[in-house]
């Protein structure tokens, strides 16, 4: 497993994974909207629903994956995408529309990350955020408990995300950077073939961390356990199908 995201592992569940984005999208308070970035743009299937809603915008997208940019400019060639840090980037004070699914879990110090977009951008700006709020679901609990039970557990030491933190702590952080904040909490009822479809789910994100470090006999011994652990911790539909549920946070930030 290489240290970049897989582009194509990460679309096996492009509908569902983009089914936030679009949900993020429906909620938020703006008409007229001339200039829209979306951060951890991945492969552009976030990019194309902003593309899609305001076809006259300045659309760009950026992330950290060459692998990714490199899809999501063969899905949109019309679009600008380039390669940055979202901890690093600051936003042009007069964008209107920061969009950014599925990327904030990924950096510890996301809140000070965000609360400085809002300083920086003008009045009436919107920041949207979604982020998987999953850390405690037995997906990412059993990523964790295999891992200790492996012999090569010292490899995976570190390997687990820090969960979010309450969501409290968002509205009084981007409050406090002068932003209206709506806050809310959607939990997804995925179906899913089996145990192998979830494993499959999160291999090409929450799992990737436990993976890197390991070599291909570590690799196939941690997901035979861990699939395992899975199969019992989601028991089987009638059909004998498994609801993935999958808890995530939306913020949107009007800045005021
Ligand atoms: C789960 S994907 C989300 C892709 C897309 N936004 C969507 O809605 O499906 C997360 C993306 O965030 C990117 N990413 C992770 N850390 C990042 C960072 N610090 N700055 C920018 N992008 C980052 C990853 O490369 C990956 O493409």
């Amino acid at each position: 497993m290489t240290s970049d995201w897989s582009a194509s592992q990460y679309l096996l569940y492009a509908d569902e994974r983009t089914r936030p984005a679009r949900d993020l999208l429906a909620q938020l308070p703006l008409t007229d909207v001339r200039k829209v970035v979306d951060i951890g743009c991945g492969p552009g299937n976030s990019t194309e629903l902003l593309v899609a809603r305001w076809p006259n915008a300045e659309v760009s997208g950026f992330d950290t994956s060459p692998a990714m940019l490199a899809e999501a400019r063969k899905r949109l060639p019309q679009v600008r995408f380039f390669q940055a840090d979202a901890g690093e980037w600051t936003p042009e004070p007069d964008t209107d529309l920061l969009f950014a699914n599925a990327v904030f879990q990924w950096l510890p110090d996301h809140i000070e990350v965000l609360a400085q977009y809002v300083r920086t951008v003008k009045t009436g700006a919107v920041l949207a955020v979604q982020m998987p709020d999953n850390l405690a679901e037995p997906t990412h609990r059993l990523m964790s408990q295999t891992a200790a039970a492996m012999p090569f557990a010292d490899k995976l030491a570190g390997a687990a995300r820090e969960p979010l933190p309450p969501v409290t702590t968002y509205v009084d952080a981007l409050s406090a950077a002068g932003a209206a904040v709506d806050a809310w909490h959607t939990i997804y009822n995925h179906p899913m073939k089996d145990a192998a479809a979830i494993v499959e789910w999160v291999k090409s994100t929450g799992l990737r961390p436990f993976l890197a470090p390991l070599d291909e006999g570590e690799q196939q011994r941690f997901l035979e356990a861990y699939e395992a652990a899975v199969a019992e911790a989601y028991p089987p539909l009638a059909d004998g199908s498994r609801l993935l549920h999958f808890p995530r946070l939306f913020l949107v930030a009007r800045k005021g």
